[in-house]
Order: structure tokens, then sequence, then C-alpha cells
């Protein structure tokens, strides 16, 4: 056996479908980079077509195999529209990446219904409904991946995290129950917890280079986090690789949460 087909036998996504949603923007965007080329067909999902548009070129570009889906994630409907209609381009998938997610930010004082609704619509409802529509059938089948991307507001307050910060609590616990759902079945669900990531989610903090250098100091690596440092997390999890490893959350932060 060669390293290369060794690497190939524990690592390669080759013949899997994935789902990712929120996968034309940031953190998402690398990911569904990072499976379609390690050989998923890869669905992206988000509001914004021109962003979808340019994400699936670029990966159609490289010799991926990926498509697009436009819909939002805030209202039941659409979910259930973005489900179907990423089932409809490769089928069922077998991963399921739920990056899509959204900070609004209010101070606690000044949360109104409206921001608690579309958070937890978006970061919390989704996630759970796309996993009730495709849980049971990757478990039918013996194989799935559920990957969500939380936040260190799971675990600890900052700056604001008001609902932000609950609905990723309970992200983390969503994992954990469709952990014990599924892993029986071959299905793991999993959270990937990222600490400051340059993103367009952060683009105010991002604009304030004092900010910037005082988060980077925060962590034990020296700098701030990138989206493509997710890439080989989320091929881990979304891998044969890692079928031992079921209702984690693996923080991918450059050691912000322990220094
Ligand atoms: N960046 C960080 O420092 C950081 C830290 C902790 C956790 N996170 C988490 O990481 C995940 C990705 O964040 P990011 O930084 O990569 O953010 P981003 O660059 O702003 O990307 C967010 C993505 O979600 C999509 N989205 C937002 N609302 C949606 C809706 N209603 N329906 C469908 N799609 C929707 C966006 O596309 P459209 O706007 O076109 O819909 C976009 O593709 C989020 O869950 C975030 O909470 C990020």
């Amino acid at each position: 056996m060669t390293p290369q087909s060794y690497l190939t036998d524990l690592f390669s996504l080759e013949g899997r479908v994935a789902l990712v949603t929120g996968g034309s923007s940031g953190i998402g965007r690398a990911i569904a980079g990072a499976l379609a080329h390690a050989g998923a067909k890869v669905v992206v999902v988000a509001r914004r077509e021109t962003e979808l548009a340019a994400t699936v070129e670029e990966l159609v570009g490289d010799g991926c195999r990926a498509a697009w889906v436009s819909a939002d994630l805030g209202s039941r409907d659409g979910v259930r529209a973005a489900a179907e209609g990423a089932a409809a381009v490769y089928g069922e998938p077998d991963i399921l990446v739920n990056s899509a997610g959204i900070n609004l930010r209010p101070p606690m004082g000044e949360l109104t219904d409206e921001v608690w609704d579309a958070t937890m619509a978006v970061n919390l409802e989704a996630p759970h409904l796309l996993g009730q529509r495709f849980g049971p059938g990757m478990a039918e089948r013996g194989y799935g991946r559920i990957i969500h991307i939380t936040s260190q507001q799971a675990h600890r307050a900052f700056v604001h995290s008001g609902v932000y910060g609950v609905s990723k609590g309970g992200l983390e616990s969503l994992a954990r129950s469709q952990a014990e759902a599924w892993s029986p079945h071959g299905v793991t669900a999993n959270t990937l917890v990222p600490g400051f990531v340059m993103t367009p989610l952060n683009r105010r903090l991002s604009a304030d280079p004092a900010k910037v250098t005082e988060l980077a100091a925060r962590t034990m690596a020296g700098r701030n986090g990138l989206a493509e440092d997710f890439a080989g997390a989320a091929v881990f999890l979304a891998s044969r690789a890692s079928a031992y490893v079921t209702g984690q959350s693996i923080f991918v932060d450059g050691g912000f949460s322990v220094h």
C-alpha cells in the first residue's frame, strides 16, 4: 500500500454527496471547497445567487462537482425547499454541514422578539429540520456525517453573545442528541467550534486593527482564524476516518478557548 492509497482509503470523499448551508461565504465556502476537492459532489445553499454561482463556478473550474440552491433558511418552508432542491441535484446527501448563521448582536437588554426568532430560526431550527429530513435516511443507508459550525459563544459570553450564544449552545446540544439517535447506524454528529475568524460575518470587528491584534493575542497560535483553517477538520469529520468520533465539539481556534 502506498501512502497515497492509504490516505485515499481513510479520507477520500469520492462517491459521497454533501450539502453545505452557508456554502457561499466564509467558513462554509472553505468547507464546501475542501469536501469537493476531497471528491464529494457538493450542493451549496444560501440566499444570494451571485455568491452561490461564483462559488460553484470556482469549484467546477477546479474540476470539482458542485451545484447551488438558493433558499432562505430563516423559515420552515424555506428549509424544506432547500432540502428538496438540494436532494434533487445529486440525490440524498451523505454529509450535511450546517454553516449558515447570523449574528445580529444587539445587547441583551435591547433584544427584540424579532431578533430572537430570526437567530433561532437560521442558527438552530434549520440545522434541526435538515437533520430530521436527512438523518433517518443516512441511518438507513448506514453512513452519514452531520457537522455543525457552532461558536466559542456556545461556551462563554463574548461581545454581546445574547441570543447568538444561546442558539449556538443549543446547536451543540442538538449535535449530541443527533449523535445519540443515529450513531448506532453509522451516522456521526459533531460540531466545529471557531474562535474569531476573519470572514464577512465579522466585517465590523475585522475592520478595527486594534481589535484584530488584541484578539490574535488571545490565541496560542498568535493569529486569528481563517476560513481555510476549517478544511482539514471538515474533511476528517466527513470521512470514514472519523467513524468513532461522535457527539463532540472540536475547537478550531488556535488555542483561543484554552488560553
Ligand atoms: N467568523 C467567525 O468568527 C465565526 C465565529 C464563530 C462561529 N462562526 C459561525 O460560523 C458559521 C459561518 O460563519 P462565517 O463567518 O463564515 O459567516 P459568513 O461569511 O457571513 O457566511 C454566512 C453564510 O450563511 C448564509 N446565510 C445567512 N443567513 C441565511 C439564511 N437566512 N438562509 C440561507 N443562508 C443564510 C450566507 O449567505 P446569504 O447571506 O447569501 O444567505 C453565507 O453563505 C456561522 O454559523 C457562524 O455563526 C463564525
